[in-house]
C-alpha cells in the first residue's frame, strides 16, 4: 500500500510543495487557463467552408411551409429556394443539397418523375444555376421522391430489383446533371451504381460532374422527420433493411467505400452522423478521400425539439455537434443547421 503510493507520488500523485499545492508533473489544466490558450492549441476547427445546406422544395410561388416535425426548417417553392440559397451564398455556404416534395399524383411504382427533366428538382437546378452561379448544387439519386411505395429503387413484388434500379439511377443522374448539378449524390445503396453513373456521365460528356457516395449508408431510425418532409412516411411500405446497411456493422462500411472509390466516387459520405463518428474515422483513416457526414433530419429534430423545450443551448449544441465531426476527421457536413450556423460564426 505504501510502497504503490510512493510510485504513484512521483508520476502523478505529486508531492506537497510549500506553499501547500500539489506538485503535479503534468498540468493539462494550464494549456486550458485562458481563451486565447485554447484557441492556440485548438486542434480542429469548423468554418462557414465546412457546411452543405439539404433544403427541402415544394411546387408553387412565395411559398414556405414549415415542417412541422423539424423545427425552423421550411420547404420553399423554387422562387423562395433563390432567395434562401443566395443568402446562404453571402454567408460563404460552398454547396446546396436538392431534396424535392413531389406531388402524390405524380409518383408512380417506377418512380418515373425522376427522370422528367422538368421536374421540380431540375426547375430550381435551373434557377439556381442562373441566380446564384457560384454556389455548388448537389442533387440526391433516389427514387423514393417519386415513387408511390416510397422504396429507392423499382419492386418486383416486395423485392427491390438492384439491376434495373441502376438502370434509371443513371437516367436518373443524367437529368439532373443535364440541368445544371454539380455533384450527383447517389443515396440509394444499390449495388454498383457509383460505376454505371460514373460510365453514364463521361459517355454523355459530363466528365466534370462530381459524385459524392453515400458510401455508408445505414437504415437509420433517425431519417423519421425527412420523410415527414419530402411526404414518403405515410407512402413507405415495410423498411429500407434490404439496401440501407445494418447499424451494428462498421467493417462492411469499409468495403462498401471500396467499392465507391474504385468505381469513380469523388467523394465519400457517412450517414448518419453523430451515431456513427466511427465509422467517419475509419473511412478517413483507410481512404484519405475528401469525407462528408449527414448530420440527417432525426439529428436535427433532437438538438431543436429540445431547445425548444429549454432543454439545450440551441446555438451551443448546434456549434459543438458540427465541431465533433471536424474532429472525427470529416471534411464537412450536411446539416440543416447550415445558414443558421453561418451567421453564428460570422457573430463571433
Ligand atoms: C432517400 C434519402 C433519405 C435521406 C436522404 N436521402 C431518407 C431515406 O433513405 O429514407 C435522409 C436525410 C435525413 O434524414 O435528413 N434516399
Amino acid at each position: 500500500m505504501h510502497e504503490t503510493f510512493g510510485k504513484l507520488s512521483r508520476t502523478t500523485a505529486g508531492a506537497h510543495a510549500p506553499d501547500g499545492t500539489l506538485d503535479l508533473p503534468h498540468r493539462p489544466r494550464r494549456n486550458r487557463r485562458a481563451d486565447w490558450a485554447r484557441r492556440l492549441t485548438r486542434e480542429t476547427t469548423l468554418t462557414v467552408d465546412d457546411l452543405i445546406w439539404p433544403i427541402f422544395l415544394i411546387d408553387g410561388e412565395m411559398r414556405r411551409e414549415p415542417v412541422a416535425s423539424m423545427p425552423g426548417v421550411e420547404r420553399f417553392s423554387i422562387d423562395e429556394a433563390v432567395r434562401a440559397v443566395s443568402e446562404a451564398a453571402a454567408l460563404g455556404v460552398p454547396a446546396v443539397a436538392l431534396f424535392p416534395f413531389t406531388d402524390p399524383e405524380l409518383r408512380d411504382p417506377d418512380g418515373r418523375e425522376a427522370l422528367n427533366g422538368g421536374n421540380l428538382v431540375c426547375r430550381a437546378l435551373r434557377a439556381l444555376k442562373r441566380e446564384v452561379p457560384h454556389i455548388g448544387l448537389i442533387t440526391d439519386v433516389a427514387l423514393d421522391p417519386y415513387t408511390s411505395h416510397g422504396h429507392d429503387g423499382v419492386l418486383d413484388g416486395d423485392r427491390i430489383l438492384n439491376d434495373a434500379t441502376v438502370e434509371l439511377l443513371v437516367l436518373q443522374a443524367l437529368t439532373q446533371a443535364e440541368a445544371g448539378a454539380d455533384v450527383i449524390a447517389p443515396s440509394d445503396m444499390m449495388d454498383g451504381r457509383v460505376g454505371a453513373i460514373r460510365a453514364g456521365l463521361d459517355e454523355a460528356g459530363r466528365a466534370d460532374v462530381q459524385i459524392m457516395a453515400y458510401a455508408a449508408k445505414y437504415a437509420s431510425a433517425f431519417y423519421g422527420p425527412f420523410r415527414d418532409a419530402i411526404g414518403t412516411k405515410k407512402a413507405l411500405v415495410g423498411d429500407k433493411k434490404t439496401y440501407q446497411m445494418d447499424p451494428a456493422n462498421g467493417d462492411e462500411a469499409e468495403r462498401e467505400a471500396e467499392l465507391d472509390v474504385a468505381e469513380g466516387a469523388d467523394m465519400l459520405m457517412v450517414k448518419p452522423g453523430l451515431p456513427y463518428l466511427d465509422i467517419v474515422r475509419r473511412l478517413k483513416d483507410r481512404f484519405r478521400m475528401p469525407t462528408y457526414a449527414y448530420q440527417v433530419s432525426g439529428e436535427y429534430a433532437m438538438i431543436a425539439a429540445a431547445a425548444q423545450n429549454g432543454w439545450l443551448d440551441r446555438d451551443a449544441a448546434m456549434l459543438e455537434s458540427l465541431a465533433c465531426f471536424k474532429r472525427a476527421g470529416a471534411d464537412g457536413v450536411l446539416t440543416y443547421f447550415a445558414p443558421e450556423a453561418a451567421r453564428r460564426m460570422k457573430e463571433r
